[in-house]
């Protein structure tokens, strides 16, 4: 199991009946256009209801999470023009100002904790540790991109000509920003990509995963409690068809995408496109898909590399971009290594993420399973890979047979790479034998895959850590220990091929990139 639950009993009942009385609640979701919910759509003078979805927890059909209003390309428009006609008010709120009011959005999401906890739990399936985890997340973005508001307003650059005649550069907004996130961390990226641009001064039009927008919903909610004007922040919520309409509409300054590498490549490509008829130079920041392997040596300790590849591989039912997705594993190592990852698998606890002791909760929804077991049968059938483990349901009991969307944690014996395809988004482990002399070729192999998000290295030589660490090409290192859960302003985080362009999120680059550097010449 993943160690010792931060739950000891008499602090866990009082905490879990405050999320409990909001497990069971009927919640809602719309679009928020200037303030106001959008509920219908008027084309030529005729009103049409939108269209309406009931959503339900993804172990058990008949909890029902809330019901969701979803836009169309119509109501994407008129958020767009609503942020842009909002742009110059915004943009004219000092940073101070602007740093106090993500603040308190910071202060609001601590206080709603309960709620936004159960929403975690009913609509994306989170365990109740990885709820905790999220919501500290999505706290800590708010702070740290109100520091940086407030930094960035005092970065000036002075220059002077010959004639002693001064210019200063500042950072300035650069416009309306659209806002997309996916389902995996539903509060934490989601409030990261609107807080960064609004702390550069854009306005957004968010627009969050279809699968979570009940908690995207509340989480906006807290945000104008807190003080955004409800200028600054239009929600759209809606599928991949809206997501598709806000990324080639007229005057965006940029977009902020964080979701699967084919979304981004398409998005890349309708920006592209838009520019080719409009002249419109947006900026485009995605954060995507990765395929990361944790390498471990003949000196590195097997209890410990087992424990943080489990960790990374399966913890938020291996529905992190970041987890471990390959264990390479010295031949000599091999054998022994592979034992204690059985032994290690047979603990976890998987089934209702409603029970504190739960390690794996549900997949997201029926079509990731379907995905995740097909990947998994082509394993079985493909001669030359190997079903080591694979862990059973612990405990059914709440879990709807029939529709509950669990995929039992698998570790799979692989002779290469290339034959695991792409990322597979979900409790799966491949394992990787290689020998000491071919550790070059490895490192070669894992980055031709062209992904490059994250890499565990576990070694106790230096000179072998360095030497990885230079070969690679990732984003984010992490040495003998597991590779998620980065922190806010302590590992910015983010890839590079396809796995991302940068810049880190929760890094001092990322509110930088959202705004422009101006040159201004001063009067005197
Ligand atoms: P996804 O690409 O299916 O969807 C992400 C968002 O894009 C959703 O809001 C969706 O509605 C929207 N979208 C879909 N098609 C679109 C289009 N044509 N135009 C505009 N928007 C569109 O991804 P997902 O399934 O929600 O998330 C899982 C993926 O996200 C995984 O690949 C994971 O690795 C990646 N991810 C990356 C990071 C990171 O920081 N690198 C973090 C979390 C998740
Ligand atoms: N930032 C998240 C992690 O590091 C994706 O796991």
């Amino acid at each position: 199991s993943f160690g010792p639950n931060i739950f000891v009993e008499s602090q866990w009942i009082p905490f879990k009946a405050a999320i409990d009385t909001h497990i069971h609640k009927t919640w809602s979701a719309t679009s928020v256009i200037n303030g106001n919910a959008v509920n219908d759509n008027t084309v030529d003078g005729d009103t049409h209801q939108l269209d309406k979805q009931a959503i339900c927890a993804p172990w058990n059909h008949e909890v029902i999470a809330g019901e969701v209003v979803y836009a169309n390309a119509t109501i994407a428009q008129q958020a767009i023009a609503a942020a842009v006609a909002g742009q110059g008010e915004w943009q004219a709120v000092a940073a101070t100002k602007r740093a106090a009011i993500l603040r308190k959005i910071a202060d609001l999401y601590e206080e709603n904790y309960a709620e936004l906890m159960a929403l975690c739990q009913v609509e994306a399936g989170k365990t109740l540790q990885d709820s905790i985890d999220e919501i500290k997340e999505a706290v800590d973005f708010c702070r740290f991109y109100a520091d940086e508001a407030e930094r960035l307003d005092d970065v000036i650059y002075e220059f002077t000509d010959l004639a002693g005649k001064p210019s200063r550069q500042v950072y300035k907004a650069r416009g309306t920003f659209i806002c997309i996130s996916p389902w995996n961390f539903p509060l934490a990226i989601y409030t990261g990509q609107v807080v960064a641009a609004l702390a550069a001064g854009n306005t957004v039009v968010a627009k969050p995963a279809e699968q979570t927008s009940l908690i995207a919903h509340f989480g906006a909610q807290l945000m104008y409690q807190a003080g955004v004007p409800v200028e600054a922040l239009q929600l759209v919520i809606g599928a991949g068809d809206v997501g598709a309409a806000l990324t080639a509409a007229d005057n965006i300054a940029g977009v902020i995408f964080t979701g699967s590498t084919q979304t981004a490549q398409r998005i890349n490509q309708s920006l592209n496109a838009h520019a080719q008829v409009s002249g419109e130079l947006p900026v485009f920041i995605a954060e995507t898909g990765g395929q990361n392997a944790m390498i471990m040596d003949s000196t590195a300790l097997p209890e410990q590399v087992v424990r943080d590849a489990v960790l990374s591989a399966f913890g938020s039912a291996g529905q992190r971009c970041s987890a471990c997705r390959i264990l390479c594993v010295q031949e000599e190592m091999a054998d022994d290594l592979i034992e204690l990852l059985q032994g290690n698998m047979a603990e976890l606890i998987v089934g209702n993420p409603l029970y504190a002791t739960t390690d794996v909760g549900p997949v997201i929804d029926i079509d990731a399973k379907r995905g995740l077991e097909a990947h998994i049968e082509r394993m079985r059938a493909e001669p030359t890979a190997t079903i080591l483990a694979q862990t059973p349901m612990s405990d059914s009991s709440e879990v709807s047979q029939d529709q509950a969307t669990f995929v039992l944690p698998t570790a799979i014996e692989v002779k290469s790479i290339d034959v695991i395809g792409g990322e597979h988004f979900g409790p799966i482990l491949h394992v990787l034998r290689y020998e000491a002399r071919d550790l070059n070729k490895l490192i070669d192999a894992i980055n031709a895959t062209g992904f490059g998000l994250t890499l565990g290295i576990h070694s106790r030589i230096e000179n072998t850590v360095e030497h990885i660490e230079r070969r690679a090409f990732v984003g984010n290192t992490y040495i003998n220990r597991n590779q998620i859960g980065a922190v806010v302003n302590v590992q910015p985080f983010g890839g590079c091929g396809l796995s991302g362009t940068g810049p880190k999120a929760g890094g001092p680059h990322y509110v930088a990139r959202l705004m422009s550097l101006t040159t201004e010449q001063l009067a005197n």
